[in-house]
């Protein structure tokens, strides 16, 4: 669905007025958890979880994310809002459905967005199980979130995109890291249409273009908040590693197993970014 100008602000209205109705919280940090990255919803100190379904315009959960919930409350002392279950453009939805729910969350008071993601290992220095701070991006989605009329109130035709992702939070991520001892890999997540799994072929190529780590989400939701002059901090955990001259045919299984195992590094990570976030500038 490509929604006209008017018609997306008034969804975005009438979600958002739902909510309001559901939740006195207005927090300003907003999280967005990847496949398998479920664990940092149960560290959240739960003051309501709204279904999807529940809330106007969502998108309706397919199979996969069935359990699409909007969780409001307290992480490090700080009021947050997490999406349980996120859209992938691979289950058949538009690129503007993917990124209703970051329209909603800004529109609620969200001004930093952290994302997270499952993704395959390109650097070869990677490992199963890393930890990556995605510092930039690379669209081969073969579509942008923003085609279509232009909402100048929402923000600008052609935002800038120098620094998608918050340098300051880098840092902040990187200090942090070194104090909890967690290993903490940096790189460029280049995100692909999927479902299909990449060929060898592709994998030299995506290295050959500058890419660290694959996957097939997080790249819509950033050009979302982005437009919208959102600080973005994206992780990636990297779930398998797709070295073009060793690879293996991999199960999701094994992402879902490889995920489970890094995860509490992730919380411990997000948990403590979410401590030490500075008030949004
Ligand atoms: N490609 C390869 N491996 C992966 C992906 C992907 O999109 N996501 C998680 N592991």
């Amino acid at each position: 669905m490509n929604r006209p100008v008017s018609l997306l602000r008034q969804h975005i209205a009438e979600a958002t007025e739902v909510i309001r109705l559901t939740t006195s919280m207005r927090p300003s940090i907003g999280i967005i958890l990847g496949t398998g990255l479920g664990e940092l919803a149960d560290r959240i100190e739960q003051e309501c979880a709204i279904p999807y379904e529940n809330i106007p315009h969502f998108p309706i959960s397919t199979v996969e994310s069935h359990h699409g919930r909007l969780i409001f409350g307290r992480l490090a002392g700080r009021d947050v809002v997490a999406m349980q279950g996120r859209f992938h453009f691979y289950e058949g939805y538009t690129m503007q459905q993917i990124t209703f729910p970051v329209r909603v969350m800004h529109a609620l008071g969200v001004r930093t967005l952290i994302v997270s993601n499952a993704a395959g290992g390109l650097n070869p220095l990677f490992r199963r199980g890393d930890l990556m701070v995605i510092v930039d991006h690379i669209n081969l989605m073969g579509d942008n979130p923003l085609i279509g009329p232009n909402d100048e109130t929402l923000g600008p035709r052609f935002p800038d995109m120098s620094e998608p992702y918050s340098r300051r939070l880098i840092a902040l991520a990187e200090d942090i890291a070194l104090e909890l001892r967690l290993k903490l890999q940096k790189g460029v997540y280049v995100a692909l249409t999927g479902p299909s799994l990449e060929t060898r072929a592709e994998y030299r190529f995506l290295r050959l273009i500058g890419a660290d780590a694959v996957g097939m989400s997080t790249v819509p939701e950033v050009i979302v908040a982005r437009h919208m002059s959102m600080e973005v901090f994206g992780l990636s955990i990297i779930t398998d590693e797709c070295f073009p001259d060793a690879l293996q045919p991999l199960s999701l299984e094994e992402v879902l197993q490889a995920a489970r195992t890094a995860e509490p590094k992730m919380t411990q990570l997000i948990t403590e970014l979410v401590a030490r976030l500075p008030a949004t500038p």
